[in-house]
Protein backbone atom coordinates (compact mmCIF):
# COMPACT_ATOMS: atom_id res chain seq x y z
CA UNK A 1 0.00 0.00 0.00
CA UNK A 2 1.41 3.32 -0.77
CA UNK A 3 1.57 6.02 2.16
CA UNK A 4 0.23 9.54 2.61
CA UNK A 5 0.81 12.79 3.23
CA UNK A 6 -0.82 13.48 6.50
CA UNK A 7 -1.96 17.08 6.39
CA UNK A 8 -3.22 19.19 9.61
CA UNK A 9 -5.26 21.90 9.34
CA UNK A 10 -5.50 21.51 5.86
CA UNK A 11 -9.09 23.29 5.59
CA UNK A 12 -7.85 26.55 4.35
CA UNK A 13 -5.07 28.64 3.89
CA UNK A 14 -1.81 27.40 3.87
CA UNK A 15 -2.51 23.76 4.64
CA UNK A 16 -5.00 24.16 1.81
CA UNK A 17 -2.33 25.13 -0.47
CA UNK A 18 0.24 22.70 0.60
CA UNK A 19 -2.37 19.84 -0.22
CA UNK A 20 -2.77 21.15 -3.15
CA UNK A 21 1.42 21.48 -4.17
CA UNK A 22 1.31 17.74 -2.82
CA UNK A 23 -1.24 16.33 -4.36
CA UNK A 24 0.19 18.09 -8.03
CA UNK A 25 3.55 15.86 -7.47
CA UNK A 26 1.01 12.68 -6.66
CA UNK A 27 1.17 12.35 -3.25
CA UNK A 28 -2.12 10.57 -1.49
CA UNK A 29 -3.21 12.85 1.40
CA UNK A 30 -5.08 12.59 4.28
CA UNK A 31 -6.40 15.70 5.42
CA UNK A 32 -7.25 16.65 8.52
CA UNK A 33 -9.15 19.85 10.24
CA UNK A 34 -12.32 20.15 12.05
CA UNK A 35 -14.89 21.66 8.95
CA UNK A 36 -15.70 18.35 7.49
CA UNK A 37 -17.60 20.21 4.26
CA UNK A 38 -14.45 21.68 3.36
CA UNK A 39 -12.11 18.83 3.75
CA UNK A 40 -14.99 16.57 2.14
CA UNK A 41 -15.15 19.01 -1.02
CA UNK A 42 -11.48 19.89 -1.07
CA UNK A 43 -10.16 15.60 -0.61
CA UNK A 44 -12.84 15.04 -3.60
CA UNK A 45 -11.48 18.18 -5.69
CA UNK A 46 -8.18 17.25 -5.54
CA UNK A 47 -8.50 13.60 -6.14
CA UNK A 48 -10.49 14.41 -9.45
CA UNK A 49 -8.36 16.84 -10.56
CA UNK A 50 -4.52 15.11 -9.69
CA UNK A 51 -5.69 11.51 -9.80
CA UNK A 52 -4.51 11.07 -5.90
CA UNK A 53 -6.19 9.32 -3.55
CA UNK A 54 -7.11 11.99 -1.06
CA UNK A 55 -9.17 10.98 2.22
CA UNK A 56 -9.96 12.78 5.34
CA UNK A 57 -10.78 13.29 9.05
CA UNK A 58 -12.62 15.24 11.14
CA UNK A 59 -10.43 16.02 14.43
CA UNK A 60 -10.80 19.19 16.75
CA UNK A 61 -6.58 18.38 17.54
CA UNK A 62 -6.91 21.39 20.62
CA UNK A 63 -8.74 18.19 22.28
CA UNK A 64 -6.23 15.19 23.96
CA UNK A 65 -8.75 13.09 23.41
CA UNK A 66 -9.72 13.66 19.84
CA UNK A 67 -6.03 13.66 18.94
CA UNK A 68 -6.04 9.76 20.68
CA UNK A 69 -8.98 8.83 18.41
CA UNK A 70 -7.16 9.85 15.26
CA UNK A 71 -3.76 8.10 16.04
CA UNK A 72 -5.75 4.87 17.43
CA UNK A 73 -7.84 5.29 13.93
CA UNK A 74 -4.42 5.33 12.08
CA UNK A 75 -3.06 2.43 14.40
CA UNK A 76 -5.67 0.23 13.45
CA UNK A 77 -5.98 0.84 9.75
CA UNK A 78 -2.24 0.76 9.05
CA UNK A 79 -2.60 3.49 6.82
CA UNK A 80 1.62 4.69 6.64
CA UNK A 81 2.13 7.96 6.79
CA UNK A 82 4.88 9.21 4.92
CA UNK A 83 4.71 12.47 5.13
CA UNK A 84 3.70 14.74 8.48
CA UNK A 85 2.55 18.07 7.89
CA UNK A 86 1.74 19.85 11.31
CA UNK A 87 0.20 23.04 9.88
CA UNK A 88 -2.84 23.46 12.40
CA UNK A 89 -2.35 26.76 14.53
CA UNK A 90 -3.82 29.67 15.62
CA UNK A 91 -2.66 33.21 17.00
CA UNK A 92 -3.68 35.28 19.94
CA UNK A 93 -3.58 38.70 20.38
CA UNK A 94 -3.47 41.88 23.01
CA UNK A 95 -2.00 41.92 26.57
CA UNK A 96 -1.83 38.47 27.87
CA UNK A 97 -3.69 38.48 31.16
CA UNK A 98 -6.63 39.85 29.84
CA UNK A 99 -7.21 37.17 27.15
CA UNK A 100 -9.57 34.48 27.62
CA UNK A 101 -7.82 31.90 29.49
CA UNK A 102 -9.91 28.80 27.37
CA UNK A 103 -8.26 30.81 24.05
CA UNK A 104 -4.38 30.62 25.88
CA UNK A 105 -4.90 26.92 26.19
CA UNK A 106 -6.54 26.03 23.05
CA UNK A 107 -3.48 27.91 21.20
CA UNK A 108 -1.12 25.73 23.28
CA UNK A 109 -2.68 22.86 23.16
CA UNK A 110 -2.98 22.90 18.96
CA UNK A 111 0.17 24.48 18.35
CA UNK A 112 2.61 23.06 20.98
CA UNK A 113 0.88 19.78 22.21
CA UNK A 114 -0.89 18.36 19.18
CA UNK A 115 2.08 18.92 16.91
CA UNK A 116 4.22 17.33 19.32
CA UNK A 117 1.89 14.00 20.28
CA UNK A 118 1.84 13.89 16.09
CA UNK A 119 5.82 13.94 16.07
CA UNK A 120 5.95 11.18 18.85
CA UNK A 121 3.35 8.68 17.56
CA UNK A 122 4.16 9.19 13.74
CA UNK A 123 7.32 9.90 14.05
CA UNK A 124 7.80 6.92 16.07
CA UNK A 125 6.71 4.95 13.22
CA UNK A 126 9.10 6.43 11.07
CA UNK A 127 11.94 5.85 13.23
CA UNK A 128 11.14 1.98 13.18
CA UNK A 129 10.78 1.97 9.44
CA UNK A 130 13.75 3.95 8.42
CA UNK A 131 11.85 6.55 6.75
CA UNK A 132 9.56 9.29 6.55
CA UNK A 133 9.71 13.26 6.75
CA UNK A 134 8.18 15.53 8.97
CA UNK A 135 7.33 19.38 8.16
CA UNK A 136 5.84 21.63 11.30
CA UNK A 137 5.11 24.65 10.22
CA UNK A 138 6.47 27.50 12.64
CA UNK A 139 6.86 31.13 11.95
CA UNK A 140 9.35 33.81 11.68
CA UNK A 141 7.65 34.72 14.72
CA UNK A 142 9.45 31.81 16.42
CA UNK A 143 13.13 33.86 16.27
CA UNK A 144 12.22 36.38 18.66
CA UNK A 145 9.87 37.42 21.82
CA UNK A 146 6.58 38.92 20.58
CA UNK A 147 4.94 41.36 22.90
CA UNK A 148 1.30 42.03 22.47
CA UNK A 149 1.22 38.11 21.04
CA UNK A 150 3.20 36.61 23.41
CA UNK A 151 1.46 33.28 23.53
CA UNK A 152 1.97 32.84 19.49
CA UNK A 153 5.50 34.39 19.20
CA UNK A 154 6.50 31.26 22.43
CA UNK A 155 4.20 28.58 20.53
CA UNK A 156 6.57 28.88 17.69
CA UNK A 157 9.25 29.28 18.85
CA UNK A 158 8.57 25.98 20.64
CA UNK A 159 7.46 24.92 17.23
CA UNK A 160 11.25 25.72 15.65
CA UNK A 161 13.33 24.54 18.63
CA UNK A 162 11.90 21.19 19.12
CA UNK A 163 11.96 21.06 14.85
CA UNK A 164 15.83 21.36 14.89
CA UNK A 165 16.18 19.21 17.79
CA UNK A 166 14.18 16.50 16.23
CA UNK A 167 15.53 16.51 13.34
CA UNK A 168 19.22 15.98 14.74
CA UNK A 169 17.44 12.90 16.35
CA UNK A 170 15.93 11.14 13.85
CA UNK A 171 18.85 11.90 10.51
CA UNK A 172 20.35 8.61 11.67
CA UNK A 173 17.27 6.55 11.38
CA UNK A 174 16.49 8.25 7.98
CA UNK A 175 14.07 10.24 8.92
CA UNK A 176 13.67 14.22 8.08
CA UNK A 177 12.74 17.01 9.79
CA UNK A 178 12.26 20.24 8.42
CA UNK A 179 10.22 23.26 9.82
CA UNK A 180 8.74 26.17 7.97
CA UNK A 181 8.52 30.01 8.76
CA UNK A 182 6.69 32.54 6.77
CA UNK A 183 6.11 35.69 7.15
CA UNK A 184 2.73 37.21 7.06
CA UNK A 185 0.32 35.02 4.68
CA UNK A 186 -2.80 36.39 3.01
CA UNK A 187 -5.25 33.79 5.03
CA UNK A 188 -8.36 33.65 7.69
CA UNK A 189 -4.93 33.49 10.39
CA UNK A 190 -5.83 37.34 10.83
CA UNK A 191 -9.77 37.13 11.34
CA UNK A 192 -9.92 34.13 13.18
CA UNK A 193 -7.15 35.95 15.84
CA UNK A 194 -9.08 38.98 15.55
CA UNK A 195 -6.09 40.63 14.03
CA UNK A 196 -6.19 43.64 11.36
CA UNK A 197 -4.45 42.81 8.13
CA UNK A 198 -5.64 45.54 6.08
CA UNK A 199 -2.16 47.51 7.04
CA UNK A 200 -0.12 44.29 5.67
CA UNK A 201 -2.21 44.55 2.53
CA UNK A 202 -1.77 47.73 1.68
CA UNK A 203 2.07 47.75 2.04
CA UNK A 204 1.95 44.12 0.03
CA UNK A 205 3.92 42.77 2.53
CA UNK A 206 0.81 39.46 2.57
CA UNK A 207 2.49 36.90 0.68
CA UNK A 208 0.04 33.96 -0.95
CA UNK A 209 -0.49 30.87 0.37
CA UNK A 210 -0.02 28.97 -2.81
CA UNK A 211 3.60 30.78 -2.70
CA UNK A 212 4.39 29.57 0.49
CA UNK A 213 3.26 26.08 -0.46
CA UNK A 214 5.43 25.65 -3.23
CA UNK A 215 8.75 27.15 -1.53
CA UNK A 216 8.15 24.80 1.28
CA UNK A 217 7.41 21.54 -0.92
CA UNK A 218 10.78 22.71 -2.67
CA UNK A 219 12.71 22.85 0.94
CA UNK A 220 11.57 19.71 1.20
CA UNK A 221 12.45 18.36 -1.59
CA UNK A 222 15.95 19.41 -0.69
CA UNK A 223 15.73 18.64 2.39
CA UNK A 224 16.14 22.09 4.43
CA UNK A 225 16.49 22.13 8.17
CA UNK A 226 14.72 25.56 8.46
CA UNK A 227 12.33 26.79 5.33
CA UNK A 228 12.26 30.36 5.37
CA UNK A 229 10.47 31.29 1.78
CA UNK A 230 11.22 34.49 1.45
CA UNK A 231 14.35 35.71 0.72
CA UNK A 232 14.64 39.10 2.45
CA UNK A 233 13.31 37.43 5.63
CA UNK A 234 15.77 34.75 5.08
CA UNK A 235 18.17 37.78 7.11
CA UNK A 236 16.18 37.90 9.87
CA UNK A 237 17.91 35.51 11.92
CA UNK A 238 21.12 36.75 11.40
CA UNK A 239 20.08 40.70 12.37
CA UNK A 240 18.76 39.28 15.42
CA UNK A 241 21.28 37.60 16.31
CA UNK A 242 23.03 41.03 16.30
CA UNK A 243 20.63 43.02 17.92
CA UNK A 244 20.28 43.30 21.60
CA UNK A 245 17.14 41.43 22.75
CA UNK A 246 15.20 44.55 24.51
CA UNK A 247 15.69 46.32 21.14
CA UNK A 248 14.27 43.21 19.48
CA UNK A 249 11.50 43.18 21.47
CA UNK A 250 10.48 46.86 21.29
CA UNK A 251 10.50 46.65 17.59
CA UNK A 252 8.34 43.28 17.48
CA UNK A 253 5.73 45.44 19.55
CA UNK A 254 5.92 48.37 17.59
CA UNK A 255 4.92 45.66 14.38
CA UNK A 256 2.27 43.80 16.70
CA UNK A 257 0.28 46.92 17.59
CA UNK A 258 -1.28 48.00 14.48
CA UNK A 259 -2.48 44.69 14.12
CA UNK A 260 -4.28 45.06 17.30
CA UNK A 261 -8.45 45.43 17.04
CA UNK A 262 -9.43 49.20 17.46
CA UNK A 263 -12.86 50.70 19.29
CA UNK A 264 -15.42 49.93 17.18
CA UNK A 265 -14.34 46.69 15.66
CA UNK A 266 -16.68 44.00 16.09
CA UNK A 267 -13.67 42.00 18.41
CA UNK A 268 -12.43 44.88 19.62
N1 LIG B 1 -1.12 33.48 8.01
C1 LIG B 1 0.05 33.89 8.46
O1 LIG B 1 0.42 35.06 8.37
C2 LIG B 1 1.02 32.87 9.05
C3 LIG B 1 2.36 33.24 9.17
C4 LIG B 1 3.26 32.34 9.73
C5 LIG B 1 2.82 31.11 10.14
N2 LIG B 1 1.50 30.77 10.02
C6 LIG B 1 1.07 29.45 10.49
O2 LIG B 1 0.52 28.75 9.40
C7 LIG B 1 -0.37 27.74 9.90
C8 LIG B 1 -1.64 27.74 9.08
O3 LIG B 1 -2.35 28.93 9.30
P1 LIG B 1 -3.10 29.73 8.14
O4 LIG B 1 -2.42 31.03 8.01
O5 LIG B 1 -3.28 28.89 6.95
O6 LIG B 1 -4.48 30.04 8.86
P2 LIG B 1 -5.96 29.49 8.60
O7 LIG B 1 -6.39 29.77 7.20
O8 LIG B 1 -6.78 30.05 9.72
O9 LIG B 1 -5.83 27.91 8.76
C9 LIG B 1 -5.75 27.26 9.99
C10 LIG B 1 -6.07 25.81 9.78
O10 LIG B 1 -5.97 25.15 11.06
C11 LIG B 1 -7.18 24.43 11.29
N3 LIG B 1 -7.48 24.41 12.72
C12 LIG B 1 -7.68 25.46 13.55
N4 LIG B 1 -7.99 25.03 14.78
C13 LIG B 1 -7.99 23.67 14.71
C14 LIG B 1 -8.24 22.65 15.66
N5 LIG B 1 -8.58 22.94 16.92
N6 LIG B 1 -8.17 21.36 15.25
C15 LIG B 1 -7.85 21.06 13.95
N7 LIG B 1 -7.59 21.99 13.03
C16 LIG B 1 -7.67 23.27 13.40
C17 LIG B 1 -8.26 25.18 10.52
O11 LIG B 1 -9.30 24.30 10.13
P3 LIG B 1 -10.72 24.11 10.86
O12 LIG B 1 -11.23 25.47 11.22
O13 LIG B 1 -11.51 23.39 9.82
O14 LIG B 1 -10.43 23.25 12.03
C18 LIG B 1 -7.50 25.60 9.27
O15 LIG B 1 -7.50 24.57 8.32
C19 LIG B 1 -0.56 28.05 11.38
O16 LIG B 1 0.24 27.17 12.15
C20 LIG B 1 -0.04 29.47 11.52
O17 LIG B 1 0.45 29.74 12.81
C21 LIG B 1 0.58 31.63 9.48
Amino acid sequence: MSGYALITGASSGLGLALAEALARRGRNLLLVARQRDALESIACELSQRFGVEALFRVCDLSEPLQVSGLLQELEDSERQIDLLVNNAGIGSAGLFVEQDWSREQELIELNVLALCRLCHAIGGHMQRRGAGQILNVASLAAFQAGPLMSNYFASKAYVLHFSEALRSELAPYGVKVSVLCPGPVATAFFRRAHLRSEGLARRELLASPEQIALQAVRGLEKNRAIIIPEWRQRLLPQLLRLTPRALARRIAMRMVRPLLPRAGDEHA
